[in-house]
């Protein structure tokens, strides 16, 4: 895919830069991953996937292998395809991968994400994985790139080519289906029974729906969340369960577009040491669990957020509509449709997108081409 950087605005269908059209393209990256990956019975059908039902039977471990927001996507599916398969699933960051001498087997199923397709520390990975006589499934969103072309088996995200160096609408797509093999692996395996299946299939088709929701409805707090934070040295992004990895990649975005030093980690973790990184006026983003009322990691971010509002920290939430618990100690909160919470990734991802490129365009930055940064790493 060759890139014309000085496309016309109707190249950039009409947005004043890739990133920005490809944020507001979130909510079609899951619907068109989504697409045609159903039977007649609703259940998941993954025809294209040349790995035959008795080999995803066997499988009992997965080991995802992908670099930067490819990787964060494979954490926050690990939350999920653990639940739902019970079978364990690691993340490696792929250039580690092989250099740690890894215990691979037949029955593991090595998941190479990547959106180009061409990243080369996946590709070497991917490479010894097979050699250890793993089965390979490529999840890309570039037909016939090398990853998918050498792997036992690919399963396209359909995001549309993603041009902007900073990776937006094809980290939704590749949570997408990556919840697709989970909730197949589920049905071929017997782990769940199918109106179970069914009941998270609907929630997963909800999402397109509640994506576009936040991208009518927050996009000036976003921006405003911007224009006061602008000057800010240093943010910390925090969350809990798959919050977690959203803060890493929420984390990611500003650090690349808008040259910000950014520390995302686990929300738990802040009273083993990074709590005194906060400040008076530091900024920190909490991701706040949806299902208040019934989930407890609710109330232990919620004690996080009060911890650093007694130091003086600014608190940015991304939280649940209706939160007043939220709202009494945040100064700014993005507000996310109700959904379960491993549907919230889909939509949390959305206020962190937009608020990285709004800093970034405020700064007068080149949000599509950031400065260092190639699309894809096509080296080790
Ligand atoms: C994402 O914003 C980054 N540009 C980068 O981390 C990227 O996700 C990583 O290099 C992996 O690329 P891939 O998905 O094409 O393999």
């Amino acid at each position: 895919y060759t890139v014309d950087w000085d496309a016309s605005a109707a190249e950039k269908g009409g947005w004043d830069s890739f990133m920005d059209k490809e944020i507001h393209e979130d909510p079609a990256a899951v619907q068109r991953t989504l697409l045609g990956r159903f039977d007649k019975n609703g259940d998941v059908a993954l025809d294209e996937v040349r790995i035959d039902e008795h080999d995803f039977k066997a499988i009992d471990k997965i080991i995802v292998i992908a670099c930067g927001t490819a990787a964060y996507a494979g954490m926050v599916a690990k939350y999920a395809i653990e639940h739902w398969v019970r079978i364990p699933v690691e993340i490696e960051l792929a250039h580690e991968f092989r250099y740690r001498d890894p215990i691979l087997t037949p029955r593991t199923l090595v998941v190479a994400i990547s959106q180009s397709g061409e990243t080369m520390d996946t590709l070497m990975a991917l490479r010894h994985a097979r050699e250890q006589g793993s089965k390979v499934l490529a999840i890309c969103n570039t037909q016939g790139a090398s990853i998918p072309r050498e792997s036992d088996a690919v399963l396209y995200t359909h995001a549309g080519p993603e041009v902007a160096v900073a990776s937006t609408k094809a980290f939704v797509a590749q949570i997408t289906a990556a919840y697709l093999l989970g909730l197949y692996l589920a049905q071929v395996k017997g782990a769940m029974f199918r109106d179970e299946i069914r009941h998270i299939l609907d929630s997963l088709k909800n999402m397109p729906r509640k994506i576009q929701w936040m991208l009518d409805t927050q996009t000036k707090t976003i921006h405003q969340a911007a224009e006061r934070m602008l000057n800010a040295q240093s943010f910390l992004f925090l969350g809990r369960h798959v919050g977690y990895p959203v803060a890493l990649e929420g984390a990611l975005k500003l650090k690349e577009i808008a040259y910000t030093f950014t520390e995302g980690f686990a929300a738990g973790e802040l009273k083993h040491g990074p709590i005194a990184l906060v400040d008076e006026g530091e900024p920190v983003v909490f991701i706040v669990p949806p299902e208040r009322g019934r989930n407890v990691l609710h109330a232990k971010v919620l004690s996080g957020i009060e911890e650093v509002k007694a130091r003086g920290a600014f608190i940015i939430a991304v939280a649940e509509e209706g939160d007043k618990d939220v709202e009494r100690y945040a100064d700014v909160v993005f507000w996310r449709p109700a959904c379960p919470t491993l549907m919230s990734p889909l939509v949390d991802v959305v206020p962190l997108q937009l608020f990285a490129m709004d800093m970034a365009k405020l700064k007068g930055y080149d949000v599509d081409k950031p400065r260092n940064l190639a699309k894809s790493v096509t080296v080790e």
